[in-house]
């Protein structure tokens, strides 16, 4: 008898084939894309100003709040995640090897968006001192939860819906930016959104996700996943919507 566990993926037997062959994989993740895309479609259609970045006159507060929020989002995260990875290399040292690289790519992003806020007059001071919301800390609260009650998965799974946006989506953005904040002072987003893209970061998460799936509960879950961040990510872009553009509205009205 060996009372060893959490070792890994066949942990008392040779056996090392994952639950989804290659094909199965590529075909689980045509069909969660389509499912983000229309997650997206809701995104539009639901959150207020969700496409404000995107437009021709930015708020300044909403924008300057925004990379706050992003910057202490990615700091929180980074502790959540990195426990994350303990918990993945229990059960499969092939996804902690892929979340391991991609955390180090993500790990130092933080400054990334400071050195944008400083170019819009946000200093690293007046950032410090700005606690972050209440959504925010809801959303690492979340991540706390998950590594405790439901396994690493979860925390994954963000990581994959974040990418997969950021990829299809950024872009448009940091064109609209160059527009109305200039190309000169968004240098950090384009570097961050960069890595994203040259370093493949979706398709990087999915290969750690593929690992990670061990059974069909494990796909519902995991499509259960993608819907409750997004639920979450609404929540904060509503709380800067709110303390920003609406909060000015009343306060001219
Ligand atoms: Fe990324």
């Amino acid at each position: 008898m060996n009372r060893v566990i959490n070792v890994g993926y066949g942990e008392h037997t040779p056996e090392r084939t994952p639950f989804l062959n290659a094909t199965a994989s590529a075909k689980l993740r045509t069909e969660i894309d389509e499912q983000l895309d229309q997650q997206v479609v809701e995104w539009y259609a639901n959150v207020s100003e969700a496409a404000h970045l995107e437009g021709k006159n930015v708020d300044s507060e909403y924008y300057k709040r925004n990379l706050i929020e992003t910057a202490w989002r990615i700091r929180m995260l980074r502790v959540a995640e990195a426990k994350a990875l303990v918990e993945i290399a229990k059960v499969s040292p092939e996804a902690a090897q892929v979340w391991a690289n991609y955390e180090q790519e993500e790990m130092l992003h933080d400054e990334l968006f400071i050195a944008d806020l400083e170019k819009v007059g946000v200093s690293r001071e007046q950032f410090l001192a700005t606690e972050p919301y209440l959504s925010t800390k809801l959303l690492s609260g979340y991540f706390s939860y998950l590594l405790d009650h439901e396994g690493p998965l979860g925390v994954v799974a963000y990581s994959y819906l974040v990418e997969y946006v950021n990829v299809k989506l950024e872009p448009r953005k940091l064109e609209a930016l160059k527009g109305s904040v200039g190309e000169s002072n968004i240098g950090g987003q384009i570097n961050h959104s960069h890595t994203d893209v040259n370093e493949d970061h979706p398709g990087e998460v999915w290969e750690a996700v593929r690992h990670l799936l061990r059974s069909e509960d494990d796909i519902a879950a995991f499509k259960r996943y993608l819907r409750e961040h997004q639920t979450i990510l609404g929540q904060y872009f509503e709380e800067l919507h709110r303390d920003t553009i609406a909060k000015a509205e009343k306060q001219s009205a």
